[in-house]
């Protein structure tokens, strides 16, 4: 065990340092997981073969598939320091996944440090996992519940006793409305999160990005392998910020949004997978 694991949840150290034969209570570690799936396409640790088995799967349908995430994870840097900078000290970041680096109150933190940031997802293994990041970290707390439950959410106990939602707050949804299928309402379940925050607040929020035959393959086997997986255009896409008005650049592909450094000159399948943007609620 290293010492950085001594630190971990009980369950979360038992998922790094399985003995032979061990499984996991309450994660079937024969089915692939959204969360873990993505830990693994970023190379994290917190995966089992199936995941991994999936993840190169994936990755291989667009030619160095992988940096799509890495744009995702970069791109949620930039945009939540950009919040902080507005003066943001509220986060409700909705499918969070597994901790990596540069989580959201890490970054969030470092500009506000006593920024409040509620970590949400239905995988149990964030909540493991996070725990254990989050076990010194007053101001910041994971939830386990459903996005398509929004009053669950909205009124849980411990959400509500970090969030003012008399003050402005930032909703992150990056990575999880794709994972909402068209009979799963998501324009209406963005909505009613937008509806529920004050005047000044924010939506950040990513999403696959429909190239027609590009990306249809690729499509059908996210949708296979993982149950859910929607590719929507920049339009759709647009569609989710409701009446808020877009910071600019407006709704892009993710590398084109604020860049801290020089892009390519034309963007691959790669770098125009996801999109996204943020908009301020007037
Ligand atoms: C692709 S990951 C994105 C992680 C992170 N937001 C990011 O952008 O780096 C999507 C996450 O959404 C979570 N998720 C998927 N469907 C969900 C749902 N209905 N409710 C809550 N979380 C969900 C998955 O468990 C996974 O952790």
């Amino acid at each position: 065990m290293t010492q950085g694991d001594a630190n971990l949840h009980p369950l979360a150290r038992a998922a790094r340092n399985p003995p032979p034969g061990w499984q996991p209570q309450g994660i079937d570690v024969s089915v692939p997981s959204i969360a873990r799936v993505y830990d693994a396409i970023l190379g994290g640790k917190d995966n089992f073969p199936v995941d991994r088995a999936v993840a190169e799967e994936l990755v291989a349908f667009v030619p160095d598939g992988r940096e799509a995430a890495i744009y995702n994870r970069a791109l949620l840097g930039r945009g939540v320091r950009y919040l902080a900078e507005q003066g943001i000290r509220q986060f409700i970041d909705l499918g969070s996944g597994l901790p990596t680096a540069n989580n959201t109150h890490q970054v969030a933190q470092r500009i506000v440090p006593d920024a409040r940031v509620v970590y949400v997802d239905n995988d149990p293994i964030v909540l493991a996992h996070g725990r254990a990041l989050l076990a010194e970290n007053r101001y910041t707390t994971v939830i386990t519940a459903d996005v398509r439950q929004p009053e669950e959410i909205l009124n849980h106990p411990d959400l509500r006793s970090l969030i003012d939602f008399d003050q402005p707050v930032a909703l992150l949804m990056l990575g999880i409305i794709h994972h909402l299928n068209d009979d799963e309402n998501p324009n209406g379940l963005v909505a009613r999160y937008r509806n529920a925050v004050a005047s000044g607040s924010y939506l950040f929020l990513t999403h696959f990005v429909d190239h027609g035959a590009e990306t249809a393959d690729l499509q059908k086997a996210i949708l296979t392998d993982l149950g859910s997986g929607r590719f929507r255009t920049l339009e759709e896409i647009t569609a989710y910020f409701g009446g808020l008005e877009l910071v600019e650049p407006g709704v892009v592909h993710i590398p084109l949004w604020r860049p801290d450094g020089p892009l390519p000159e034309t963007l691959r399948l790669t770098e125009k997978m996801i999109g996204g943007g943020i908009g301020r609620k007037p």
